[in-house]
């Protein structure tokens, strides 16, 4: 399954293979998204092909799905689902306190209805994942596309408001297209460089019409399993 692998994706490989310990069979997990989720999902794939497990998988983004399929997973929706015993994703940073920054890979809003509504979120990083302060890595915020740029004006009042270092906000493009997700909606990318309040920004945000969600994964994750190049993983 994994050949000859550069450092980073050994650490992205290694974090994911021990992720799968926490899965057991008759479970419901939730699939993240991803280049490390994906090696999650193909490691679970090869223990329902070949060892019997017998999972329910609810994916967050329709690339996963895809993958899931592919590699022998049963997918569902979490409706049909309603509640997981465990989420596994990546993330794009993570701090001391085990909160995130998400959705560099746009599936932010499935990503954190699925993980809210799990027992447990395992989150596998690569160790150049790991920071002291959430914000070196731009914020997703996605929007509904109608009036985005009102709602990114918006967004930058408040930022001003609440004094945040940086504030250049980018809209997501793909080529020269606005990037869609999943929900047909828009990407707002924050370059705050440092987040002080992430609980208050995070707030602030959600209740501007127009803001849909925001990449700030605040108290849902449990575990952070993180992989190195040189294949040791460690526990946060
Ligand atoms: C997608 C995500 C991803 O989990 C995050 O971008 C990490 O991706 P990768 O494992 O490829 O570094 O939040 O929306």
């Amino acid at each position: 399954m994994t050949g000859e692998l550069s450092p980073i994706d050994k650490a992205k490989f290694v974090a994911a293979k021990r992720s799968v310990d926490y899965v057991e069979d008759g479970m419901r997990v939730g699939l993240g998204t991803g280049s490390t989720a994906a090696w999650m999902v193909r490691c679970l794939g090869e223990m329902v092909r070949n060892d019997g497990l017998r999972i329910k998988g609810v994916p967050t983004s329709t690339r996963t799905a895809e993958l899931a399929r592919e590699v022998g997973i049963e997918v569902i929706s979490l409706d049909e689902a309603k509640w997981l015993d465990v989420t596994i994703d990546g993330a794009d940073e993570f701090d001391g306190n085990l909160n995130l920054i998400k959705g560099g890979g746009g599936a932010l809003l499935q990503e954190k209805i699925v993980a809210t509504a799990s027992d447990q979120m395992i989150v596998i990083a690569d160790v150049g994942k790991e920071v002291e302060s959430l914000g070196s890595f731009p914020l997703p915020v996605e929007v509904i596309p109608f009036g985005w740029q009102t709602t990114k004006s918006l967004v930058e009042e408040l930022l001003i408001s609440m004094d945040v270092l940086g504030r250049d906000t980018t809209l997501r493009m793909n080529g020269e297209r606005p990037f869609i997700t999943d929900e047909g909606n828009y990407i707002i990318d924050l370059h705050l460089g440092r987040i002080g309040n992430p609980h208050q920004l995070s707030m602030a945000m959600n209740q501007m019409p127009g803001v849909v969600e925001n990449g700030l994964f605040l108290d849902i994750c449990d575990v952070v399993i993180l992989g190195f190049g040189d294949g040791r993983v460690e526990t946060r």
